[in-house]
């Protein structure tokens, strides 16, 4: 009888949403394909051993994989079970969800989105069940910030000097991520304006209804306050921000064409996907794109309702200089487009019942790594593949040197930057030599000489897949890994010729 239900309410499901349906199927397959077997809870897994430094998706999804390939894992979080795991996703409003679409958001092959933009929410529940799935929540030591991370005299790492508790590791992932505290910079005469002053991720519970709002910064933030207000019937809505950002329409085609970009920056072209956007999403508002910022060279904001948002009068877009705040509001430098922050323009008072701040995250520090990571000209980004210090590549940080990019932070590469770990570890003539890492790094330099960003200031998807695959191919010892690092798929046949290849080295075993 359960079954017969059970078959009734998929029945009606594919029935009622078929796109959804097919959406579930899809991901399934992918499941089936790519996803590593869990392990059996009484299975001991192997070393290498991974110190995993953050339980966001970053972290959770890492250590998903390395357990998922049978070896051994702790992860460390510095916040409590209830804030830390799904990292800043469990300290955003319930209201906030994905921007991009969540098939560019599969931070782990298990992961099934049941909706094309999940909300807050499901992705902490996504990320929840991955870490449960792998048997995680008996490798994770929450209420533990992490601030030293040094290596043994028998050259393995010790967390936090505490090796009596944690044992030693042979790599780290630090999935710190690049969302930190909420930042909540102190506007000049910020204590004169008469009403309350709210963080953006800060939203729940509070009333707007029928108060003038203002919002602060001109980020991905400002938008979801934006939408919190109008959905919440503010009477009047103004975004004050100071710096133009792209933003482009929220329809995934769109974002994964320009994505493949495989130059990673500005090219001699983009002012056709620049004039296309202008011309047919912007439209009458082109006053709101940027003039002299290219449209490769800073994380643009993925959004197709604001635009009707501003049209229909709910609230209004403002570029300027916040000058001081006054009971009733802020006094601001309103500037025409173009002209540059601080720049001329003309000043009035914006009125305001509600201050929102939408000014970003502090970023988390990478500070607990040893002070050699840090080498001048060699600091994060300009790291080999963005993310393994040249001066000791097993320390991997992913998504924690991030910066800006047109791509994803919750993707496939997770899987890839940790399996690329896994393979230098496991197999030392795939370990990439200092030398050649910062070769890799200067030769980038030289192919991205004209971007107008540092070369790992700004990337696209497309070119973190060809770094991959140049670095695949370029020493042979790894084309034996490559359905591995691409896909996580036959790790066995380069694993046992690596124990072969154990018995001619000089100490034996690699690790
Ligand atoms: C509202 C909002 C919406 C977003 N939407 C998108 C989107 O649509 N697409 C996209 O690509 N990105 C988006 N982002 C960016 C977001 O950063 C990523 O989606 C993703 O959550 C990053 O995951 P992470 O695990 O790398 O980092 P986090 O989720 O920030 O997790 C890092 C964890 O590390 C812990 N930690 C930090 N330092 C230490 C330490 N020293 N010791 C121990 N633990 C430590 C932190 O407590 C935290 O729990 C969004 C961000 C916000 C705020
Ligand atoms: N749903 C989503 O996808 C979503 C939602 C929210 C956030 N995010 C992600 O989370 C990260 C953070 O986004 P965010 O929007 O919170 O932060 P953000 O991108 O850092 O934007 C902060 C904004 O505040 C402005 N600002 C900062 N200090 C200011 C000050 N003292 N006075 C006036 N303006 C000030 C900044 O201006 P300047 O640029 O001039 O410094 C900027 O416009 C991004 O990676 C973003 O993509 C995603």
């Amino acid at each position: 009888m359960e079954t017969i239900n059970h078959a009734k309410s998929i029945l009606t499901f594919a029935i009622t949403n078929p796109l959804s349906f097919v959406y579930l199927i899809i991901q399934q397959i992918l499941n089936w394909i790519f996803a590593p077997a869990p392990p059996p809870p009484s299975e001991k897994l192997r070393r290498p051993r991974i110190a995993v430094i953050g339980a966001g998706l970053t972290g959770v999804s890492s250590a998903a994989h390395c357990v998922g390939h049978g070896f051994d894992v702790k992860i460390f979080e510095a916040r409590s079970k209830e804030k830390g795991l799904g990292g800043i996703w469990s300290r955003v409003n319930s209201t906030s969800a994905l921007q991009i679409h969540s098939i560019m958001f599969r931070f782990h092959p298990s992961v099934k989105w049941d909706t094309a933009y999940p909300t807050q929410e499901n992705i902490k529940e996504q990320i929840a069940s991955v870490w449960k799935l792998y048997g995680l929540d008996k490798k994770t030591v929450f209420d533990t910030p992490i601030t030293s991370v040094k290596k043994n005299s028998s050259g393995r790492w010790i967390i936090n000097d505490n090796e009596a508790e944690y044992g030693t590791f042979d790599g780290i992932i630090a999935a710190v991520g690049s969302c930190g505290d909420p930042q909540m910079p102190h506007l000049p005469d910020h204590e004169k304006f008469s009403g309350p002053t709210f963080h953006s991720s800060e939203l729940d519970g509070k009333d707007v209804k029928g108060k003038k709002v203002l919002i602060i910064g001109g980020g991905a933030s400002a938008v979801e306050a934006l939408e919190f207000a109008v959905s919440n019937d503010a009477a009047e809505i103004d975004v004050l921000s100071r710096s133009d950002k792209w933003i482009i329409p929220r329809n995934v085609f769109v974002d994964v064409l320009l994505s493949l970009n495989i130059f990673g920056g500005e090219t001699s072209f983009s002012w056709i996907p620049e004039w296309f956007l202008r011309k047919f999403f912007y439209r009458d508002l082109q006053d709101i794109s940027p003039s002299k910022k290219g449209l490769y060279t800073d994380t643009p904001m993925v959004n197709s309702e604001l635009f009707n948002q501003i049209r229909a009068g709910k609230a209004r877009w403002l570029r300027g200089d916040i000058l001081a705040c006054k009971e009733e509001g802020i006094l601001f430098n309103h500037r025409a487009q173009g002209v540059p922050k601080g720049g001329p323009g003309h000043e009035s008072v914006v009125n305001g019942d509600v201050i929102i701040m939408a000014t970003g995250y502090k970023r988390p520090s990478l500070s607990f790594l040893p002070d050699n990571v840090f080498e001048e000209k060699y600091e994060p980004p300009n790291w080999y593949l963005q993310v393994f210090p040249p001066q000791d590549p097993t320390i991997c940080a992913t998504n924690s040197t991030y910066l800006n990019a047109i791509g994803t932070v919750g993707n496939y590469h997770i899987g890839i930057y940790t399996r690329f770990l896994l393979m230098f570890l496991v197999d030392p003539l795939t370990r990439p030599r200092e030398g050649l890492m910062k070769l890799w790094i200067d030769f980038t330099r030289v192919v991205k000489r004209f971007a107008p960003t540092g070369a790992f200031d700004f990337f696209t998807y497309a070119e973190l897949i060809y770094w991959y695959c140049f670095v695949s191919i370029i020493n042979p010892f790894r084309w034996k890994w490559v359905p591995f690092i691409f896909f996580g798929l036959f790790p066995g046949l380069p694993l046992a010729i690596v124990e072969e290849e154990d018995r001619f080295r000089p100490n034996g075993k690699a690790k």
